[in-house]
């Protein structure tokens, strides 16, 4: 289980903070839902997570384990919204193989096969998939890596309504071994499945269950 407790951002730059005494706690079964108007932090807490930004206060658990930035950038993989938009591989093996050159076909094709492109072509470029293919190329990519949380950020973003309800299921599924933290402008699509749900709301963290309906982001 992964457990934040009391997180406190403020950048530099910014002249308020981004994220206040935020705590959470996620676990397998079903993705952890984080939703936010535009600017609440949904990103940031992502970067946290994932040990790319260091925050003022608070600590991440894993079970009683404190990590260090450096430890949850291993434990952590992170699928950034729209990741087709970075793929540098010129053919799907290629991306695979990023950051992995001796990656076994065995494994390459547990990966693909997880997120449901086993018959895919790997000499064909990652542009010439459709958008739905390319966002499982796309966690395939971060499944490699075997993390034991997944972070996904706005992962139904500009998709078409049958391909987003495609992406929920294979989220769905994967959250049964792995942690998924998902963060989106899209919560209600993620109602059905009753997953454990929180909005961000003025820098805290708000279980959705718990917020006043005036107050809810979306
Ligand atoms: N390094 C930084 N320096 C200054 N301000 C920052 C920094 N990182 C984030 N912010 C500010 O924190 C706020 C939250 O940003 P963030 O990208 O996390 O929001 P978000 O909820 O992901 O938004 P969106 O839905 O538009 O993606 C924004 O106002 C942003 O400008
Ligand atoms: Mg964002």
């Amino acid at each position: 289980m992964l457990k934040i407790k009391g997180l406190h951002y403020h950048p530099a730059t910014s002249n308020q903070p981004v994220l206040k005494k935020v705590s959470l706690q996620a676990s397998c079964g079903k993705p952890t839902i984080i939703a936010g108007p535009s600017g609440s932090g949904k990103t940031s807490l992502v970067e946290i997570i994932s040990g790319l930004v260091t925050p003022q206060k608070g600590t991440l658990f894993w079970g009683n384990k404190a990590l260090n930035s450096r430890q949850r950038r291993s434990r952590c993989g992170v699928v950034f919204q729209f990741p087709e938009r970075h793929f540098l591989g010129l053919t799907v093996g290629q991306e695979l193989r990023l950051g992995h050159r001796r990656l076994s076909s065995d494994n390459q094709f547990n990966a693909l096969k997880r997120v449901g492109l086993s018959r895919i072509d790997l000499r064909q470029a990652p542009e010439r998939l459709s958008g739905g293919e390319q966002r499982r190329l796309a966690i395939a990519v971060q499944l490699l890596r075997e993390p034991s949380v997944l972070l996904l950020d706005e992962p139904t973003a500009g998709l078409d309504w049958s391909v987003r309800n495609e992406i929920l299921d294979l989220l769905k599924e994967l959250s049964k071994d792995k942690i998924l933290i998902v963060v989106t402008h899209e919560p209600e699509l993620f109602r059905s499945s009753s997953n454990t749900s929180f909005e961000l709301f003025e820098g805290e963290l708000i279980p959705t269950s718990t917020l006043p309906k005036a107050k809810k982001a979306i």
